[in-house]
């Protein structure tokens, strides 16, 4: 983005207005890129202007856009790890995809730039472990924020009916937080990736399941449920 775009008016910077959508877990490899993708490929096949900003130097997010194939609709990206947070001015929801190890004082300025913070877990006793300990980290930085997140957990690469979430979700309940569905292991998301889509723009059949699954995430982002008061 150059200066004379800031000037004309063609970019605007984010405001507490804004559709701001984050996924963030301190533990690396849990699905962030994955979901944050295809969030953005959600919200591309409704043909709203959305922005993926990729906040890992990594640019795992940004890798998978320059995939896309031209006959989707364009996602914009933006290199949030380097580049000011100004998104073009008929955008407004902004999709993030946050690094791993984000922690302490790093976390709190984060935690103020998302109206919605969706968490994915795997199902090891070790990242759920993990995962209460930043959760609970994420509520006290919030109170330090002046946009306090909401926060929803999304169990990621889940192979079969498990309980292995049973304590998690138990947690999850004490603090007054959603544990919104469980996504499957599937190579879905494996040949998307590579693809530059999401399996919201693959044929329908084989990826009914996953639809499915992705409905109560998608159903909590769009209720106010998810959402901070507007100003
Ligand atoms: N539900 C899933 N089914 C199958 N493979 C998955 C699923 N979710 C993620 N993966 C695969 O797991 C790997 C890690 O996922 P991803 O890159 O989304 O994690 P991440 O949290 O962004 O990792 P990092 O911390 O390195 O940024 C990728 O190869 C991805 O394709
Ligand atoms: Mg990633």
């Amino acid at each position: 983005m150059h200066l004379i775009d800031l000037i004309s008016g063609k970019y605007k910077p984010l405001t507490r207005n804004t559709r701001t959508i984050m996924v963030m877990n301190s533990k690396g490899g849990s699905g962030k890129t994955t979901l944050a993708t295809n969030l953005a490929s959600y919200y591309a096949s409704r043909k709203r202007p959305v922005v993926l900003a990729d906040f890992d130097p990594q640019s795992s997010s940004l890798a998978w856009l320059a995939a896309r194939p031209e006959e989707n609709t364009p996602i914009r990206g933006l290199a949030a790890w380097r580049d000011r947070l100004w998104i073009p001015r008929d955008v407004d929801t902004v999709v993030m995809d946050v690094p791993a190890g984000i922690r302490d004082r790093r976390l709190v300025p984060l935690l103020g730039r998302a109206q919605s913070i969706i968490v994915p877990v795997l199902p090891s006793a070790i990242d759920m472990r993990a995962a209460t300990d930043f959760i609970a980290e994420m509520i006290a930085g919030s109170a330090q924020s002046p946009l306090a997140p909401k926060i929803a957990v999304v169990a990621n690469r889940v192979r079969e009916n498990t309980r292995a979430f049973d304590t998690l979700e138990q947690f999850l309940g004490q603090l007054g937080l959603p544990f919104l569905t469980s996504l499957r292991d599937s190579q879905n998301y494996v040949s998307a990736a590579e693809r530059g889509i999401g399996i919201f723009e693959m044929g329908h059949a084989s990826v009914a399941v996953d639809l499915d699954q992705w409905d109560p995430l998608l159903r909590w982002l769009r209720s106010k449920r998810s959402q901070t008061e507007p100003s």
